[in-house]
């Protein structure tokens, strides 16, 4: 499989590049401090057509491709981590979602203005009870005449304060565990949708995250996405399409993390030289240089994958494994090549060690990831 990125990929990689580290990566630390929501960001990243990138032009999107859109998402995380995860959920889980299963009314109603950044999606799945194995969730969508009646609460919800318009799921039969899940599109002014408080968290601290708590919510008939039942499905495959968005945040970072350390190593001198001289140090930059590279090309075969219509759930996870563990080793490696400095708020380092820690878990842990590779593995033997 070759990995010659098209000249469209090239230039949308080249020219969010430039837009990210000249307007989002320079008050990324200041977000980060006083965890104020980066809703200039998400109009700048509308203007230029990143928040429904993979949308077709009829719906107001970009029409770019996978590869394109996770290059793009890649160089955001690189500034700013926090903009990239909301950027991540409104683009792979719900524009897709919509595009995938919706109605024509509700692509319509609903895409042109997400591609347009006046409407900013969250995914509501996990519940109090209910992380790892969202089947066993409790929430309850009850159908009455032309309405579902919701009852719930959901936890962790990304962008949970500021969407305008949440994928939520819901058991619609009780009896039948995963295949009676169905998901519904609700909007922000719903009477019966109330937000939690957010949480205080150790890094993404500029991506709010809260509860949402339904009672006795309405929604029309209408606003129910796929059939009923198809829940889980929707779900999984939302999921698998986000997981290898988690990878490009992954990429970003520690891509972020590897650029400082080498800077930094290159000017910090130590027993009379640079210590980007030592060779301990210079193996560290090896190891760190090569991990990247391979979490860049697990990505981009996920990508491809998924762009050629083949199967790619397995990539997808392969990809988020490996590119969130070795973020969380780079960060970290980075960090003790800054020394002392690393460990204070002078140095961006220490933002994303903080925010790097996440990807390991939200979007399916590596536990979880771990599982669906090993399914696929002893059910799909062709990939062995
Ligand atoms: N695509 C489509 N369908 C899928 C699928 C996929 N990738 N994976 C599973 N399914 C379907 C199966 O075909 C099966 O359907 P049928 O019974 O109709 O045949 C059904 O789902 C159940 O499949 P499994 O038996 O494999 O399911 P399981 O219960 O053994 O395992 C799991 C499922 C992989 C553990 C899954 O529950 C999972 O991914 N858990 C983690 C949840 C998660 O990632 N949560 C993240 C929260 S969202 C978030 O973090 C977003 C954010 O805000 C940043």
């Amino acid at each position: 499989m070759s990995f010659k990125l098209t000249e469209e990929q090239l230039m949308i990689q080249s020219m969010v590049r430039d837009f990210a580290r000249e307007v989002i990566a320079p008050t990324a630390m200041e977000r980060d401090r006083t965890t104020e929501f980066p809703a200039d960001n998400l109009k700048r990243l509308a203007e230029l057509g990143l928040l429904g990138m993979m949308v077709p032009p009829e719906y107001g999107g970009a029409g770019a491709d996978t590869v394109g859109y996770v290059l793009a998402l890649a160089e955001v995380a690189y500034a700013c981590a926090s903009t990239a995860v909301i950027m991540s959920v409104h683009n792979s889980i719900v524009c897709e979602s919509i595009l995938h299963y919706g109605t024509a009314e509700q692509k319509d109603r609903y895409l042109k203005p997400l591609a347009a950044g006046t409407l900013i999606g969250a995914f509501a799945l996990t519940e109090p009870n209910a992380g790892s194995d969202p089947s066993r969730q409790t929430s309850k969508a009850i159908r009455d005449g032309d309405f579902y009646v919701l009852n719930g609460r959901k936890r962790f919800i990304t962008t949970g304060r500021n969407a305008g318009l949440i994928i939520v799921t819901a058991k619609t039969n009780e009896e039948m565990y995963h295949r009676g899940i169905s998901t519904f599109l609700v909007k922000r002014d719903n009477p019966g949708m109330k937000v939690g408080p957010l949480e205080d968290k150790m890094g993404l601290r500029a991506s709010d995250t809260a509860d949402l708590i339904f009672e006795d919510c309405r929604i029309p008939l209408e606003d129910r996405l796929g059939q009923e039942g198809d829940g889980f499905k929707i779900a999984m495959t939302g999921l698998d399409g986000g997981r290898i968005g988690i990878a490009a945040q992954s990429l970003g970072v520690a891509q972020a993390a590897f650029d400082a350390a080498v800077r930094y190593s290159q000017e910090r001198e130590q027993f009379g030289q640079t210590i980007s001289k030592f060779q301990g140090l210079r193996w560290m930059i090896a190891d760190m240089a090569t991990e990247i590279e391979a979490a860049r090309l697990l990505m981009l075969s996920a990508a491809h994958l998924k762009d050629n219509g083949e199967r790619y759930t397995s990539q997808a996870s392969m990809a988020k494994l490996f590119a969130s563990e070795m973020v969380n080793r780079v960060t970290a490696q980075a960090l003790q090549i800054h020394g002392g400095y690393g460990f204070t708020k002078e140095y961006p380092v220490e933002r994303y060690y903080r925010d790097a820690r996440v990807f390991t878990i939200y979007e399916g842990t590596s536990e979880i990831q771990r599982v669906v590779i090993s399914n696929h593995v002893f059910k799909d033997k062709r990939r062995l």
